[in-house]
């Protein structure tokens, strides 16, 4: 017998038979674009540190979400960043908020493309945590159970402004429970929430803390976001959330967190959801600006890995750029 018998490389001789047997194609159908909104009227400010992504004010913002619609991406998470902060966050659930305001422009534009709201307190808030903050000289606890009510009216109002899915990040115990209930008891039975279930209390966040000036005046969010090193609490927080009605969850970060999507992938089978957050992006463009690495090979390389551990859905400031490298290649 001569060795080696079955040689691997005979099936990478050419793009197309590497094409023939490629496992995993990464597609326009997958990816979700983060989009900012402010107030103000022709505003289209860059984000220092997440070059190419603005700042829009809600006429820009609805000219940008037409280009995204003619691309084919499918949807859109609008982040608002509102005129004014308090204690309470209540822009948030303001029907004449921000993202409010938003998602009833772009919907008057009766374009096909979803319409997903992120469902947080901390852009809206002028102590910048996720919740409703009671503090005992420098002690603070975020509450969890007055903090649930406010999000369920911030999710009811983003869906009563015509949102077609509520994506909750705040990482309060039982608010997907919260949310589902005030949206059903509202009407909207068959509106989807995408839930971050998994979401990191990671210092890859930075430059979208930036972006929405919402970086915690005091303490961090360790309290509620979860410990980068767990990931059995991760199984039982999307546990939780399927249970509480969630359609899709999600895993934020991505890159560093591969194995947790691969882990709710395999043991949920649901749809799973994963953020490829603002720091992925700033790093990876720093390092391109510089000529350091390819950025498009590098991206498509990082976003093909995520859905090979099992994502079906990437939210990626990358969404323009990959309808764009992907057009390229067929
Ligand atoms: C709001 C929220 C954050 C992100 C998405 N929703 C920031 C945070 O938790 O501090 C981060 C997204 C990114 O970094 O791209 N809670």
């Amino acid at each position: 017998m001569r060795y080696p018998i079955y040689r691997p490389r005979r099936m990478r001789k050419t793009e197309r038979f590497r094409r023939a047997i490629r496992e995993t194609k990464l597609s326009t159908d997958d990816i979700v674009m983060p989009l900012f909104v402010c107030p103000g009227e022709r505003v289209r400010e860059e984000i220092p540190s997440m070059p190419g992504n603005f700042r829009l004010s809600v006429d820009e913002l609805v000219s940008e979400v037409r280009q995204i619609d003619a691309l084919g991406i499918p949807a859109v998470i609008l982040f608002g960043i509102p005129e004014r902060k308090d204690s309470v966050g209540s822009e948030a659930y303001s029907p004449e908020g921000i993202v409010q305001r938003a998602v009833r422009a772009i919907k008057s534009e009766k374009l096909g493309v979803i319409v997903i709201t992120d469902v947080c307190l901390c852009e809206y808030t002028d102590h910048g945590h996720c919740g409703v903050v009671r503090r005992t000289g420098e002690a603070f606890t975020v509450d969890n159970d007055a903090t649930l009510d406010l999000l369920a009216k911030t999710a009811v109002s983003h869906v009563e402004a015509g949102a077609d899915m509520v994506a909750p990040s705040d990482m309060m115990d039982g608010r997907v429970g919260a949310i589902r209930t005030a949206l059903d008891e509202a009407g909207y039975e068959d509106v989807p929430i995408m839930a971050y279930s998994a979401k990191y209390c990671s210092a890859f966040y930075g430059p979208f803390r930036d972006a929405a000036d919402s970086a915690a005046q005091f303490g961090d969010r360790s309290s509620y976001q979860m410990d980068p090193a767990n990931a059995d609490e991760a199984m039982r927080e999307i546990a939780l959330d399927i249970e509480e009605g969630a359609d899709i969850i999600m895993v934020k970060p991505a890159l560093s967190y591969l194995d947790i999507i691969y882990r709710a992938k395999q043991e949920f089978g649901v749809p799973v959801a994963t953020y490829c957050v603002s720091g992925e992006f700033a790093m990876v463009k720093a390092a391109a600006q510089r000529g350091w690495i390819d950025e498009k090979r590098v991206v498509m390389e990082m976003l093909t890995s995520m859905k090979r551990a099992g994502a079906d859905i990437i939210l990626t400031y990358w969404a323009k750029d990959v309808c764009g490298w992907l057009a390229e290649r067929s």
